[in-house]
């Protein structure tokens, strides 16, 4: 068998288990996946993995690369937005296309597509978000057919003319019943934020808590209230419902016991959940950490770790929604000024590797199911992506389990000024990333090009099996 590409004597990585194995790469697939391919490799560029992993590339199903948010644009854009990605193993991303204005879903999906065509570097299709479900609700099916299953309401930002009531989110959880697509819900709950957010913006407060009121006005029950009303529109309808950025021990007991009722409902978290938490806004620079939901506390980290061991967490992204140190700096002491939203694409592997798999809080393979097979499948992105198997693309990511990295935001793709990390010794960072059988990734050094990146078509969303 001619295959282009062999990756050599690695320890191949699914979401099930782990073998030393050979795998053949041909044009922009996987060719063959077993022991012994290297020694019929004539003519195959042979990349030895001795020693290494070999994984799925990584899938970011939740980013929002520049995008127009809190009076600016984030500026991790398509470029190195998806730069950093590469470098830490992801090779698909997933973005929000929003309508502004008076737009139409298809709009949103023209106006993001052509943002992203010239400029990724790695793979990617997006979520539509609704914005006014009048307009956009008879646009579903329409964009279903055009490969587009998955759409997004946020029960927040009504500032940004972004924001579903619960009319809406009943109404589109009816139509993804009906469509086999999926919807995306920001949970929190918007009335009791905005009175405790009002309650204290005073000079005083402002002056005395800082950033720190960012966390103390968005308690717990800010998200969990939310979480159980989408779900509760979820069972009556029989849509299927995916919870993003879940940051609450309460929004994870919730979606447990509405599994368990057999309500179609999935979780995600993001990295930041699970190694932050609020005693970063008390820090001289917290109001950098402003994230939106904001992290949360040392207890609700272990119950989102144990939550992706026992499985209502599903998935593990970044929402990386990046903005510089002079973007932040528009808070000047109000933190409701902040732009909200971290950097994350080029760490999410190496956080769950180092704080996860090392720490020995999270199994590999379960590194695997929740960065790779498990977002690839609910997104509907399954077996095109998150699985090393023939006919799969070719999008292989290698990690030197021993590799320590020290984050550095001045070393780093990411075009951030400033790391959420910084300082922090990270292990798992890609050796060698493909994706579609090209190297991007070498010596832990980007090597790809813009434009290699492909819209993916969808055909439905929502199943894990
Ligand atoms: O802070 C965040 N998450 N910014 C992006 C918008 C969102 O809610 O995901
Ligand atoms: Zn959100
Ligand atoms: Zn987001």
């Amino acid at each position: 068998m001619a295959y282009d590409i062999i990756i050599a004597n690695g320890t191949v990585v699914s979401a099930q288990g782990q073998e030393q194995a050979d795998v053949a790469i041909q044009g922009e697939k996987i060719a063959a996946v077993g022991k012994g391919l290297a020694r019929s490799a004539a003519g195959a560029t042979v990349v030895d993995a001795t020693g290494k992993y070999v994984i799925p590339g990584a899938l970011d199903v939740h980013v929002h690369l520049e995008l127009p948010f809190c009076g600016t644009v984030s500026s991790d854009d398509w470029n190195t937005g998806t730069r950093a990605a590469a470098r830490g193993g992801v090779t698909t991303v997933i973005d929000f296309a929003i309508p502004y204005g008076k737009e139409s879903l298809e709009d949103a999906y023209n106006n993001w597509l052509a943002k992203a065509k010239p400029k990724a570097c790695v793979d990617y299709c997006f979520h539509l978000a609704i914005t006014n479900w009048d307009r956009h609700g008879p646009e579903m099916e329409k964009m279903v057919r055009r490969g587009c299953p998955t759409f997004k309401e946020f029960m927040i930002y009504a500032s940004e003319g972004w924001q579903a009531d619960d009319r809406a989110i009943y109404n589109t959880l009816e139509r993804t019943r009906d469509l086999g697509a999926m919807l995306l819900v920001h949970a929190e709950s918007s009335r009791v934020l905005d009175e405790l957010i009002a309650r204290h913006h005073t000079p005083e407060q402002m002056e005395k808590h800082g950033a720190q009121l960012h966390a103390v006005t968005r308690p717990n029950f800010i998200e969990a209230e939310a979480i159980q009303r989408a779900i509760l529109w979820a069972e009556v309808t029989g849509g299927t419902l995916y919870i993003v950025h879940m940051s609450t021990a309460e929004g994870a007991d919730i979606v447990k016991a509405a599994q368990a009722r057999g309500v179609k409902v999935y979780a995600e978290t993001c990295a930041q959940y699970l190694v932050l938490d609020d005693s970063v806004f008390a820090r001289p620079e917290g109001h950098l950490y402003a994230c939106c939901p904001q992290v949360k506390k040392p207890k609700d980290q272990q119950r989102l770790w144990k939550g992706l061991n026992t499985g209502e967490v599903c998935v593990v992204s970044t929402d990386t929604c990046t903005f510089t140190r002079e973007q932040k700096a528009r808070w000047n002491g109000d933190w409701t000024k902040i732009p909200m939203g971290l950097p994350g694409l080029e760490t999410l592997v190496p956080i769950v590797y180092t704080h996860g798999v090392l720490a020995d809080r999270l199994p590999l393979t379960q590194l695997v199911a929740k960065c790779c097979t498990n977002p690839a499948k609910v997104m509907g992105l399954y077996p095109k992506k998150g699985v090393l198997q023939p006919g799969s693309d070719a999008d292989v990511v290698l990690l030197d389990p021993n590799k320590k990295i020290v984050v550095d935001h001045a070393k780093m793709e990411t075009g951030a000024d400033w790391n959420p990390y910084q300082g922090w010794e990270l292990a798992g960072f890609a050796e060698t990333t493909f994706c579609r059988g090209r190297k991007i990734v070498e010596d832990y050094k980007f090597i790809g090009e813009n434009g290699w990146g492909q819209w993916l078509p969808r055909e439905r969303a929502g199943e894990l099996v």
